[in-house]
This record gives C-alpha cells, structure tokens and sequence, in this order.
C-alpha cells in the first residue's frame, strides 16, 4: 500500500525529530532525510510534501549545509523553518541579514494573511524562535504573512513556487497553535488525507511479518521492556506458536523481573517463552571488575552466550525479531560523525551480533518510541508494560558502583523495589521518564538504636526528559523523597543514608556509570 509521505531534510536542528513526531501525530507520516538528498531520490519517494528543518549555520557560513536547489521544482509544497525557511528565500531570491536584535524564547506573532497557512489563527499567537539571522529583504515574489517586533518577514509565502517560509518554530509546545499551523500545511497546502494510523500499521505489519516469516520459527529476545514486548506481541499475533521468546536471567534483574515476565508473556499470552537462567556466568564473569566498561564487555559477551546456547535448540530458527526503533535507524545511517550516534553506541551492549545467521525482522524500524507505547496499547499489553521506564541492558550492575557481589546486588534490589513502588503510590511514575538507585559503597557514619552503624549511601536518581540524550532532575517533592528515604533506611540493611541527585544531563548522564 503506498503512504502519504512528508519528508523532512535535517539541517541539524535539534527539533528534526520532533518536527517528524508532529507530522504523524497529525496522521501523515513522516521521513528524516539528509539535507543534501536530491530532488530525483525525492521524487522516487513519492513525497506529497517537505519540510526544511532549522539549524545551527547561518546561510553565509562556508560550511553552511545547502539542499539541491532542484527541489524547488518538484512542484511539490515546502515549509521552510527557521534555517529552512532562510535556506529556501536565499535560493529564491532573498537576502538574509544578520538580525538588529536576536529574537530567542516566546515572541508575539501578529498575523497579516489568514489564507493559507494561518488559516483558522488567530490575529496574534504565542510563538517560540531561536534565530539571530533573518530575512532582510524579499523580491516582490513573495508575501509577507506574518510578523513579530523585531522580525518584519516572520512567515512568508512565494507566490510562484509553493514555498512557506516561518522563522520561528511551530513544532515546539511553546508555540501553542503550532501544531495548527503544521494541519494547515499537511492537509489543506500538502492535500494530505492523513492515512498513518496505528491500526492500519498494525495489520500492515502483520500481513508483512507473515510474509515474511513464511513457515518458519522465529526467535525474540525477550526482555520485558517496552520495545521487546511489542515486538514480541506483533510477531505472536501474526504467527503465534512459530514465535519462540529467548528471556535471559543475567543475575541483575529488578526483584520478581523474571517471575513477572513468565507470568505475563507465557501465562497470560500463551507465548512460547525460554528463560535461560544464566546468572551464576554473569556473576563469576564479573567478579572483581570494577570498570563500567569492562562490565558492559563482560554482559555483552555472556548474552551472547546464553542467547546462543538457547537459540541452537530451536530447529528451523531462521529469523531474529528485534527491536529497532526509528531513531536507531537514523542515528545508524548518519555518515557525518552526529554525536548523538556515538553517544548510543556505548549503549548498545546486550544486542546480538550480525554473524548470528540470522535474517531479522524489525517491524517497529519506522516508529518513534511514543507510537510503539500506542501500538502496545492498541494490542492489549498492560499500562505496566506499555509505560515502563527503561532499564539498561547491563541492568544493576551499572548501578553497584564498584565491584558486584551477590550481596550488594541484594541491597540494590531491595532499594529500587521501594523507590518504584512510592513513585507510583505518588502518582509520578508516568511524569518522571525514569528513575533508579545506585549503591555508593562508600560508608558513613549513622547512629541506629543505640549504636553507631558505618553503612553504605544510596542515591535516588530521577529524571525528565524527551529524548534521554539531555534532561532534568525530576522534582520530586520533599515529602515523597521523605518516604522513600524513611523505607529504603528502615528497610534496607546494609543502608544508613540516602542522598537525591539533583544534577541534570549534560553534563551528568543519568546512570552513574
Ligand atoms: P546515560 O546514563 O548515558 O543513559 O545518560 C541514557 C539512557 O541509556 C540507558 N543506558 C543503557 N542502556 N545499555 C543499555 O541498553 C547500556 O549499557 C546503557 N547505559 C545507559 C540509560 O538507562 C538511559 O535510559
């Protein structure tokens, strides 16, 4: 089935993503693609629109990233924002100036040309910008449409190319009708009819799993978050007993992870799920090594490991069912160095090799993490599941600072349990992105009863963010953390302090190693 398709060239922005997620929250769905694609690859997609995203360069820059100014004439609509719309006037004709005074933060739009793009706006909204350039002067191709104070050409129109140009930008929460303003483009500028829905992708995706699974097993790593779950859940539905889940007990599980995954996934679902307990190799691997990185190694190969000798017991094992996410796709296909990429990286200890042999299926490559929960929604799974906050591969042993024991992975457990657990009588679990606690082996002094005791710290760490690659410290209020110091103190031997992070990331991450 062909889909309406919006694509989005990335200037650098740091909204590329959210401009994609804003498109298909408005039911178009929606492509990151590099600045420098050409008008031919996009025309062989079968856009019905672009997007130029913003950027960090000034169009003057040297080593400004340009666009093929070939597509202009695609004849298909372009909405240029911020750099983007800059990009897009220079090539057809304006001049960009360096602005008398940067406008950054909330500004007030006064809307001059309710046609089109404003449609349905009223005279004067709240709109967020970032820009210290902007358009000088335009050719009289162009149509002003909107304005702030200091920014005369906020929003423009070319009245010969079906060019919009906006300044600031609408796929931000801060500008309150942006996502108004994207309709508009979409539906009555693109002609889009809106045909990305979940249900649809739903039974896309099954049709194409079975198709592509044909009569043979296919193998899942099953690990109980929310991306494996879905996964797991998709590929059951499509073709049920074929399906065989790999769930791996590396030792350093949340407390009842192991019990609770069984009891929902083979118990409640039917599926046919494998627990390999291989925590007793993990534990001896990692006796003595204190160096995260070295942990990370040591897990990484023992799954592999424990993976392998499950997956050698299934005949006719031919696919791998995984979780890649579309940010991972994007991310991976960056040539030029992004950062962001070389950030996750680190991350991907707990993935499988290449050379396993086998074929993989991915259906949830196209998605962000946020239309996965909904898919995960649509196909029953618990709000449990569906809204868990992520857990590292390497689970709790980046989280016992120093060297892992059996015991101080016990301290930990019984620390976590009760932060989860008071979150969520507090109602904060869905607000915070993700919370955790880390044990400092560092002893201080306390008095219990009558004696003085010389305990381990342990430190609450929660956190708010989008996209886990920059966030704040949740602020949780004192008489919550009061609770959960109380119990972790009372309830936890081997504790006599409790202390709350408050540093956000950057420059902190948010595990502690
Ligand atoms: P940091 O600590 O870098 O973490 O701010 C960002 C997100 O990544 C998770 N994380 C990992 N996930 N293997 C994983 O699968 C890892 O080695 C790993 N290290 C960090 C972290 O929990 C957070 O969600």
């Amino acid at each position: 089935m062909s889909r309406e398709i919006i694509a989005i060239l990335d200037f650098g922005s740091q909204y590329g993503q959210l401009i994609a997620r804003r498109v298909r929250e408005l039911n178009v769905y929606s492509q990151i693609c590099r600045a420098d694609i050409t008008a031919r690859e996009l025309s062989r997609l079968g856009i019905k629109g672009l997007i130029l995203s913003g950027g960090p360069a000034s169009v003057y820059d040297e080593k400004a990233p340009k666009c093929d100014e070939k597509i202009f004439e695609l004849g298909v609509p372009i909405l240029g924002i911020c750099y983007g719309m800059q990009l897009g006037c220079q090539v057809l004709g304006a001049k960009i100036i360096a602005a008398q005074r940067r406008e950054y933060g909330r500004t007030t739009l006064s809307i001059l040309e309710k046609s089109d793009l404003f449609a349905n706006i009223p005279d004067s909204i709240t709109a967020w910008a970032s820009h210290g350039d902007q358009i000088g002067e335009l050719s009289d191709d162009f149509v002003q449409l909107a304005a702030t104070d200091t920014c005369p050409f906020a929003a423009v129109r070319h009245n010969k190319k079906k060019f919009f140009g906006v300044q600031f930008h609408p796929e931000v929460s801060h500008t309150p009708k942006g996502s108004l303003i994207l309709k508009n483009f979409l539906y009555d500028i693109c002609g889009c009819s809106g045909d990305w829905k979940m249900s649809d992708f739903v039974s896309e995706t099954l049709e194409a799993v079975r198709s592509q699974a044909s009569d043979a097993k296919v193998i899942c790593g099953l690990s109980g978050g929310v991306d494996s779950s879905v996964v797991a859940s998709l590929v059951h539905k499509a073709i049920g007993d074929q399906l065989v889940c790999i769930f791996v007990d590396n030792g350093l599980l949340r407390k009842n992870e192991c019990e609770d995954v069984v009891s929902m996934f083979r118990n409640h679902f039917h599926m046919d799920l494998r627990v390999v307990d291989w925590s007793q190799q993990f534990l001896a691997g990692l006796a003595g090594v204190t160096d995260p990185q070295q942990k990370r190694k040591i897990i990484g190969s023992e799954f592999i490991k424990a993976f392998e000798s499950e997956a050698s017991k299934i005949p006719n094992a031919k696919f791998l069912a995984q979780g890649t996410l579309y940010p991972d796709v994007i991310e991976s296909g960056s040539k030029d160095g992004n950062p962001a990429a070389n950030i996750k990286l680190h991350h991907n200890v707990g993935g499988l090799p290449a050379e396993m042999g086998f074929e993989l299926i991915e259906p949830l490559r196209d998605l962000f993490k946020d239309e996965v929960r909904i898919v995960g929604e649509y196909l029953g799974l618990p709000e449990d599941i569906v809204w868990r906050h992520p857990f590292p591969g390497p689970g709790l042993a980046v989280r016992v600072i120093g060297e892992i024991t059996a015991e101080r992975l016990e301290i930990l457990r019984a620390a976590d349990e009760i932060l989860i657990d008071e979150i969520k009588s507090a109602r904060l679990y869905r607000k915070i992105s993700q919370a955790l606690t880390v044990l400092v082996p560092v002893q201080t002094v306390g008095v219990m009863g009558d004696e003085r005791s010389y305990e381990n710290i342990i430190a609450v760490r929660a956190v708010e963010t989008v996209d886990f690659m920059t966030a704040d410290f949740s602020q949780i209020p004192y008489e919550v953390l009061g609770i959960i110091s109380n119990r972790i103190i009372n309830e936890v031997r081997g504790v006599n302090r409790v202390v709350y992070d408050i540093s956000s990331k950057p420059p902190a991450t948010i595990e502690w190693e």
